[in-house]
């Protein structure tokens, strides 16, 4: 297990979602009309209810007992029966959330047998509950009774429940995990897991077996179309406004995408800019726009599609976090201190202030908020969680003598509380420090970076004179106390540190040296954030309009040439070049030419105006997109063994370089600018940019648009045309939750006209256009299936095995094909043959809708040459049970395997700055420019760091992307991952089936630990950079996760 993993502060012990039946105590509590429920007695959970027992000793279990007893007379009485032609049932109710304070049940429920489909008589549901504490201090609910159902009920396949408003009208609502019935010879359960609200009427809940259509017992299958058609709505309900109990699914366009004066042109059906359909909200248009929502009010969707409690809680409280955190960094910086404490917070946001407006108003300096003064001004955004700050500064940037004058690294003199390199704190001991002060900067290298939370703030003597725990004699209790609070206010606790500061990034702890070599560039490509992009080079760069040569590469090539090594590839030998290409990204600069668009509007009110003066930056507006590509070679041993893979040149092009829109732009060559320390930072700001394209290709498309935004229209089409009843809904509804809940956050803050991803990415206000123009140019449905993928881009040799150690490659094949085989052995318990398949009519539906709504607009507008070949694999319906595992599992891999590879590996690559800028301000220097000249001829160091700073992400910028990226990489306590079983399967061979799963998954996580400790496997486990590198395992796809940012976990679906 990688025991970072785990670290304090960054991950907690993730809680499963307990079901009310697992908690281990209950009480009763009586539901009064429009009253919040009072708790009458408490009972020890598992206590049997009795159904005419005289246990219960209390007025009220007597009272319970009373109320049962009528409602059997009163079951009995509805039905005209008698004990002779009825049989006793007891029945369940169970929540795992908590009651609302609407009052009672006044549920009404009706049985179904299966097969005969004669209905029970309606009866009542009592108003009393067992209240279920829960692990997260929420209650659950259930409620239980008996009735009498007429004997000819034998089977019951379904329950209709109806939930009646308050008696004054109100709606009234109730969430339901699951009902039970239970008779002497059998039990009966109906998995619900839905709001019953008195707008619906009457719901109908099958029995938890899973049936095809053509198998569904007589009794069931008018209910089942009649559910059906609840959810998909009529011709004119499917565009009615909206009311929040609503459960329609129907599709639209991202028309919602404008904010106030900030227009964005919708995306879907059109040809320009072609897009996957959203749920529709139908708030209302104006023009062809979709309304806002009413201030405070939050974009519609489905209550059943909503987070629960505990993740919706997770999620504002993280979002919360994630802007104090920001706003802190943000005045750190602008006062330039590096300690952050609740202590020094009012006199650095007074400084801060004071020297803004300073510099804003005089203009004696740059405004501290404009750039970042150096790298080591970057990596302050996360001092205070490390014990050694400067251990994280690479070394190699600051080398003691260099060509370039003014090179030498400022040395710090060691204070008598802390070393120079940071190593220790007070408690180590004077002469042990001077002795490490005094190791040399290589020697020091090694040293790992200390206990996470481990550093002393301030200095001994305050700390005693504080909490008097240097005083004999003094009590344990004052010195816990004292020592607490100091430790609070110096900011030196967990807590303060997670609210003041950033975790340190893995891509930068304890590997100073890593983050800005070549082969760390190199290894994220097959192992980082974005390792889904890369491609065997197998044609010269001049066939697809790259201005790199030869010369630009034969540098680095160990004697071979790229016409060789591209000819060997192209032949079916072993690539030793592969290329990443973000020319797309060059669709922004036509973009810009036909349609100016702004990102922010001038700010209205004294707070805006206030927030404008202080973090707006004096070159605002300044976003330049750059398109590029990048050469890598995967370099060998001497005795021909990899040991790593070099970007060995890189292209990159702006919208203002002179001469018409370029499709090729200037190179920058590895071996001729690294070898010179005067053009080194050349190189160094080349892959910074680069990475930068890395960077937004990576949100906008691997992540945004690969998995949340093209799985949306499959789970709309799901919910409208296969019936709950269905094999294929319960096999596939874990692979789609909260996924149109955490897109519809997305639309409201990040891929909104002025949003995050706007504000923060070079792309701005084209951003979300860009991904409309490359699904229309390159997304394919039947490549994206994993193996095809790979075969796609050159990556894996003709039995599909990956060429080189390509941790996502080899772990994700690893995951597809544990999928594949469970899918296949789960679906054929149902699909006897193919015909079966064939003449599905609900999958046939389902397919369809998907090929010609939800991603209609490819096809439609003529956009796949290839046909429906080309986008989707295979014409037509879907006719054999092969087919369909390979399109359920390609589903199910991006929702899961490759969304977790894209997305959970965020905040430890993508917050930090240097590794991944988001922003780019400046256009890259060429050789004859002005900024050529002043990058070449700076000191090296930190004057020459000022400068490559000039063309990154501002402070406010990066604290913004941190606290988002954060967010996004955070596993929720309720997650659930794919080592855990599928709560929707009753079947039990279908249970069987998902059990041998998760033992696979269980088996792939000690796979993936083993693959990770063997150090032949250059891309996880080391660098060739000696050992002054701490490996960076690639956990992406271990299926398990504690919940916390722990860059690893396999959660079903698309669920952050
Ligand atoms: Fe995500």
């Amino acid at each position: 297990m990688d025991l970072r993993s785990l670290r304090a502060g960054d991950s907690v012990s993730k809680r499963k979602t307990q079901s009310a039946a697992s908690s281990s105590s209950g009480s009763l509590m009586r539901l009064r009309k429009n009253n919040t429920p009072t708790p009458l007695l408490t009972t020890p959970h598992g206590t049997p209810y009795q159904l005419s027992s005289q246990n219960h000793v209390t007025a009220e279990s007597a009272k319970l007992n009373e109320r049962t007893r009528n409602m059997r007379v009163y079951a009995a009485k509805a039905q005209g029966a008698s004990s002779a032609d009825s049989v006793e049932w007891k029945w369940h109710i169970h929540s795992t959330l908590p009651l609302l304070g609407d009052s009672g049940a006044r549920l009404k429920l009706i049985v179904i047998d299966a097969n005969s489909g004669i209905k029970s008589p309606e009866f009542d549901v009592d108003d009393w509950a067992w209240s279920l504490p829960r692990d997260d201090g929420s209650n659950g609910w259930k409620r239980e009774g008996a009735i009498l159902l007429p004997k000819n009920i034998k089977s019951p396949g379904a329950v209709l429940i109806r939930k009646e408003p308050v008696e004054n009208g109100d709606s009234a609502r109730d969430y339901i995990t699951s009902f039970e019935l239970i008779c002497a010879t059998s039990k009966h359960t109906f998995p619900v897991s839905s709001w019953i609200c008195s707008d619906h009427g009457e719901r109908v809940f099958f029995s938890g077996t899973a049936y095809l259509l053509k198998d569904t017992p007589a009794g069931m299958k008018s209910e089942r179309d009649i559910d059906l058609e609840a959810l998909r709505g009529t011709y004119g309900s499917r565009d009615d406004k909206r009311k929040e109990t609503d459960r329609i699914y129907w599709y639209q366009t991202y028309n919602d995408l404008s904010t106030g004066a900030l227009i964005r042109p919708n995306l879907g059906h059109t040809k320009d800019l072609p897009y996957p359909r959203r749920i529709a909200t139908n708030r209302g248009n104006v023009e062809d726009r979709e309304v806002p929502p009413p201030p405070g009010e939050e974009i519609w969707l489905p209550l059943d599609d909503r987070f629960g409690n505990e993740k919706a809680q997770e999620f504002n409280a993280g979002s919360q976090l994630g802007v104090a955190t920001a706003a802190f960094t943000v005045i750190a910086e602008a006062a330039d201190v590096k300690d952050r404490a609740p202590i020094t917070l009012l006199p650095s946001l007074t400084i801060g202030i004071i020297r803004t407006i300073i510099a804003k108003i005089l203009r004696l300096f740059s405004p501290p908020l404009d750039y970042f003064e150096d790298f080591e001004d970057v990596i302050a955004m996360y001092k205070k969680a490390s014990s050694s700050f400067e251990a994280l500064l690479p070394t190699k940037l600051y080398p003691e003598v260099t060509a370039n004058p003014g090179a030498t690294r400022k040395v710090r003199k060691a204070s008598s509380f802390r070393s120079a390199d940071g190593t220790w704190d007070f408690e180590l001991k004077k002469k042990d420090a001077v002795q490490l002060d005094n190791l040399t900067t290589e020697e020091r290298v090694p040293i790992q970076v200390g206990p996470l939370y481990g550093s002393a703030t301030g200095t001994p003597a305050g700390r005693s004179a504080f909490t008097e725990d240097s005083k004999p004699g003094a009590s344990g209790k004052k010195e816990r106390v004292g020592s607490k609070l100091w430790d609070f206010l110096t900011g030196n606790t967990p807590s303060v540190n997670n609210l003041f500061n950033f975790n340190i990034p893995r891509v930068l702890d304890s590997r100073p040296n890593a983050w800005h070599s070549d082969e760390e560039f190199g290894r994220q490509a097959v192992a980082g954030y974005n390792p889904c992009v890369i491609k065997a080079l197998t044609e010269l760069p001049e066939t697809f309009g790259s201005a790199i040569r030869e010369e630009h590469v034969i540098g680095d090539l160990q004697g071979d040439t790229m016409k060789d090594l591209v000819s060997e590839a192209k032949a079916g030998g072993k690539p030793r070049l592969y290329y990443i290409d973000y020319w797309d990204l060059s669709a922004i600069w036509a973009l810009a030419d036909k349609d100016p668009a702004k990102i922010d509007v001038k700010p209205t009110g004294w707070l805006g105006k206030l927030l404008q003066f202080f973090l707006g930056r004096t070159d605002e507006g300044q976003a330049v997109q750059h398109a590029g590509r990048a050469i890598l070679y995967l370099k060998k041993d001497a005795e021909g063994n990899d040991v790593g893979l070099i970007p060995v040149a890189i292209e990159l092009a702006h919208k203002e370089q002179p001469g018409p829109a370029p499709s090729f732009g200037h190179v920058y060559s590895r071996s001729q600018l690294s070898a010179d320390p005067s053009t080194e930072a050349v190189w160094r700001l080349a892959k910074m940019i680069f990475k930068s394209l890395d960077s937004s290709f990576h949100q906008l498309i691997s992540h945004w648009l690969r998995t949340h935004c093209v799985l949306e229209p499959f789970y709309i089409a799901l919910r409208r045309q296969i019936s709950a009843m269905h094999p294929v809904y319960k096999l596939m509804l874990p692979h789609f939750r909260y996924t149109v809940n955490i897109n519809r956050n997305a639309r409201a803050s990040l891929i909104n006209a002025g949003g995050v991803i706007e504000k923060t990415f070079s792309a701005g206000p084209y951003a979300m256009r860009l991904s409309s123009i490359v699904y229309g140019k390159d997304w394919n449905f039947a490549t994206e299936a994993l193996p095809e993928d790979l075969k796609t881009r050159g990556m894996v040799d003709a039995n599909g095995k990956p060429w080189l150690d390509y941790p996502y490659a080899t772990d994700g094949l690893d995951v597809w094909n544990a999928l594949t085989s469970y899918f296949d052995k789960y679906l054929r318990l149902y699909y006897k043959s193919d015909e079966d398949v064939e003449n599905d009519a609900e999958l046939k539906e389902w397919w369809s809708e998907v090929k010609t709504v939800g991603h209609g607009d490819l096809m439609e507008f003529g956009l796949r040459p290839g046909g429906e070949e080309q986008l989707w694999g295979f014409e037509g319906n879907i006719t054999s049970v092969q087919q369909l595992v390979r399109v359920l599992a390609t589903i199910a891999w991006l929702g899961s395997g490759h969304h977790a590879a894209v997305n959970f590996g965020q905040y430890d690559y993508t917050s930090f700055v240097l590794n991944a800028p988001s922003l780019v301000r400046k256009p890259m220097p060429a050789p004859g420019d002005k900024s050529w000249e002043k990058l070449t001829r700076a000191p090296v160091g930190e004057k020459q760091e000022a400068i490559i700073m000039t063309y990154l992400s501002d402070p406010f910028t990066a604290a913004t992307v941190a606290a988002t990226v954060k967010l996004l990489s955070t596993h929720a306590r309720d997650e659930q991952t794919l080592d855990e079983m599928n709560p929707h399967l009753v079947d039990p061979d279908a249970c069987v089936a998902n059990q041998d799963f998760i033992e696979d998954m269980k088996r792939l996580e000690q796979t993936i630990e083993m693959r990770n400790a063997d150090s032949k496997n250059w891309a996880r486990f080391r660098l060739a950079l000696g050992d002054t590198a701490r490996p960076l395992p690639y956990t992406l796809l271990l299926p398990g996760s504690p919940a916390g940012v722990t860059m690893r976990g396999v959660p079903y679906s698309v669920s952050i």
